[in-house]
């Protein structure tokens, strides 16, 4: 095994080759979310349940505030420099090295392209060659396949997230994450070569949605999910990680996903 199989395994269960990665980078840009203030009780708590296979970060929270249960997989972010106050959120450029993802002891770095936008080209570029240093050290690089703000319909358009998937794994991404489109899926997973994770998204209605968002994205190819505000922003993210965990890793169906929800949520 070289560095780059023996760290995506810190990621990927061997048993099934997926991932449930809960991400918690969202205060780089938006701040203090509902659900994340107190972020260090977020992680505690939560990876206390042995269900999240590794965790999307900053280097600025895995430095101060993460103090997980266990010893997850770590995905340290490496681009940010954009906040909800300035111009523009895809504006953002390279804020780490894999060197320092490696001394703080990251398994693996993301960096965030935002295909159709001002700044598709220069993140691109940040993206690629983000790519060729952590080659160097066999680090795997998480592509999070971003849009601009003036592509919203463009989130569910297959077409369109089947390129941004694919641009992401030619300029060198080893894992892919996007968001998942309700038609035609199974298109853009097929049409990358990594393994492609769906973004959680903003809050689903209802925690049912979550389960057959998920359900349907691994259907058709999806090695998991890297999800946020639909788990720490859930009534009940304990029980809803071990319904999620059942669906990516123990093949459940989205009626004994739900079952379970349940009786976790009644305890
Ligand atoms: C923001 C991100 C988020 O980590 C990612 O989108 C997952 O979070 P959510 O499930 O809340 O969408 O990359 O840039």
């Amino acid at each position: 095994m070289n560095g780059m199989e023996s760290r995506l395994r810190r990621i990927f269960r061997k048993e099934t080759g997926c991932s449930l990665v809960v991400a918690i980078d969202h205060g780089m840009a938006l701040g203090p979310m509902t659900g994340i203030v107190d972020i260090q009780k977020t992680v505690s708590e939560l990876d206390a349940t042995g269900t999240v296979d590794a965790w999307l970060v900053t280097k600025g929270i895995y430095t101060h505030a993460f103090e997980p249960a266990g010893s997850p997989g770590v995905i340290m972010r490496a681009s940010g420099a954009a906040t909800i106050a300035g111009p523009d959120l895809t504006h953002e450029g390279i804020t780490s090295t894999v060197e320092e993802a490696l001394s703080l002891g990251a398994d693996a770095v993301a960096v965030s392209a935002f295909i159709g936008s001002d700044f598709e080209h220069q993140t691109l570029v940040d993206t690629a060659m983000t790519a060729t240093a952590c080659h160097k050290w066999n680090v795997p690089l998480l592509g999070v396949m971003g849009l601009g703000k003036t592509n919203e319909e463009k989130k569910k358009d297959p077409k369109f997230i089947a390129l941004g998937a694919r641009v992401g794994a030619e300029h060198g991404a080893d894992i892919i994450k996007t968001y998942y489109t309700e038609t035609d899926f199974e298109k853009v997973t097929a049409g990358c070569p990594v393994p492609v994770m769906i973004a959680g998204g903003p809050k689903c209605e209802t925690d049912l949605d979550t389960l057959e968002m998920i359900y349907n994205a691994l259907q058709q190819g999806a090695k998991g999910i890297v999800m946020g505000r639909n788990v720490w922003q859930s009534p009940h993210p304990v029980a809803l990680l071990a319904a999620v965990e059942g669906l990516i890793h123990a093949g459940f169906k989205v009626r004994e996903a739900a079952q379970l929800l349940e009786e976790k949520i009644k305890g």
